[in-house]
């Protein structure tokens, strides 16, 4: 059925999870092919709460397989064992946005700004890693979760996703090294910092050079497009909503600070062996959680076609002062879990939480966000979601 003309041929991750749930319910079990592991699927989110909570210390984190290839065999040489963390395991609008969080990621990642938001004599290079770091997340679709011989041999595709990553890893490294001539150059000039003014860069160079380059590198093929994506979502739902966008403006100007959106695929190896949907699964079962669908379902969030941002709120205090019943509110946490859970969730939680934050503040301070055009498949699913529109935002200037 993957085949060409086949039923499951071209469609994207979400149509095509959405289609053998129907085929075959809400949990079944994909045979492995072509030397791919067998995984379970499921959607029950009973199911997603036992799985993580018997991950132990050290969960496991299946689908990042052709990653690991390049780190393990094809360029060995480099890694030399070290795996970093993710692996264990239209458009000009859309550019920018990258660019935004490229920068965001890189300051954190590389200690530096790439020059993408201005002009700069780096900004080709830089943009090409932003090219790379999409077609990772597109060819890594196609490699980790459909049918793919690669396992067997070498396919073109995989060879076409080890240059992708041959060449991240030699544009990051380029960085890396520029990074240390600069803190050698300071050390030399007598610049101490302390501790906290250090940058997550500086800090894990004192570790190991290449342990910084590799987590850079994790850093940024995990933090960019899947930032961008959700702040696109982000940047949609006022803009479509315009009386929520007013109140949010009134509670930015107000404290002048002032967002999640995701619906990830967590995958897991079983840590034990467990009853998932009163099945009996062994430990090692490769669990898919698509919690997808549940997104949309009026069973666990009341009117989901409507944009009702209070439905997050903890003690929503009426014009009364009363504090109701929040009965918008998600009964069972493991619905939602756009940064995963547990040992192994996002390590960038933190600096997304701030950096969508100050960045809708800051837009919402200054300007009136309106998005007069369909949102219909708004996104694509790949590996992570992107978005599958132009972004043709209207911005107008507030009168003061
Ligand atoms: C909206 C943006 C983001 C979303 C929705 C997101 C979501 C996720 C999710 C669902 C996971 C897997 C968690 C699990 O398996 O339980 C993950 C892992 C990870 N994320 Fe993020 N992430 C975002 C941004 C970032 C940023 C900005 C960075 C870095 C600066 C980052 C670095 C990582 C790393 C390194 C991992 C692997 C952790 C591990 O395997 O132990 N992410 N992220």
């Amino acid at each position: 059925m993957f085949m060409p003309g086949g039923k499951y041929k071209n469609k994207d991750l979400a149509d095509l999870i959405m289609a053998m749930r129907e085929d075959y319910g809400s949990i079944h079990v994909v045979p492995g092919i072509m030397g791919g592991p067998p995984m379970l699927s499921t959607r029950n989110p009973k199911d997603f709460e036992v799985v993580f909570r018997h991950e132990g210390t050290w969960p496991n984190r299946p689908g990042a397989d052709a990653l690991l290839y390049h780190r393990q065999m094809h360029r060995k040489d480099f890694f030399q064992g070290v795996e970093g963390v993710a692996p264990t395991q239209g458009k000009a609008s859309i550019r920018n946005l990258c660019s935004w969080t490229l920068e965001s990621a890189s300051v954190v990642a590389l200690d530096r700004q790439l020059g993408l938001l201005k002009e700069s004599n780096k900004r080709i290079e830089a943009t090409k890693l932003f090219h790379l770091l999409e077609d990772f997340f597109k060819v890594s679709a196609d490699l980790e979760l459909k049918p793919s011989a690669w396992r067997m041999f070498k396919t073109p595709k995989l060879m076409k996703m080890m240059n992708i990553l041959d060449t991240i890893l030699y544009i990051i490294s380029a960085y890396i090294d520029e990074a240390v001539e600069r803190l050698e150059k300071e050390a030399k000039e007598g610049v101490v910092r302390p501790v906290d003014e250090q940058s997550v860069l500086e800090k894990m160079l004192k570790v190991d050079k290449k342990v910084a380059t590799i987590m850079a590198m994790d850093m940024l093929m995990a933090g960019v497009d899947t930032t961008s994506s959700t702040f696109t979502g982000v940047m949609l739902c006022p803009a479509k909503n315009p009386e929520k966008q007013a109140i949010l403006r009134e509670e930015v100007m107000k404290i002048l600070q002032g967002l999640g959106f995701h619906g990830g695929i967590h995958e897991e190896l079983l840590n034990r062996d467990s009853v998932l949907s009163g099945y009996q699964v062994p430990a090692g079962t490769s669990v898919s959680m698509v919690p997808l669908s549940l997104l949309s379902s009026e069973e666990h969030f009341p009117k989901a076609a409507e944009f009702l941002p209070e439905r997050w709120i903890r003690n929503a205090t009426d014009s009364t002062g009363q504090c109701p019943a929040n009965d918008l509110k998600l009964k069972n946490p493991f619905v939602f879990l756009p940064f995963g859970f547990g040992p192994r969730m996002c390590v960038g939680k933190r600096i997304v939480d701030m950096e969508l934050e100050l960045g809708i503040a800051r837009l919402l301070r200054n300007f009136n966000i309106e998005f007069n055009h369909s949102t219909e498949k708004a996104f694509r699913s790949e590996l992570i979601s992107f978005p599958n529109i132009p972004l043709k935002f209207k911005f107008t200037d507030l009168a003061n």
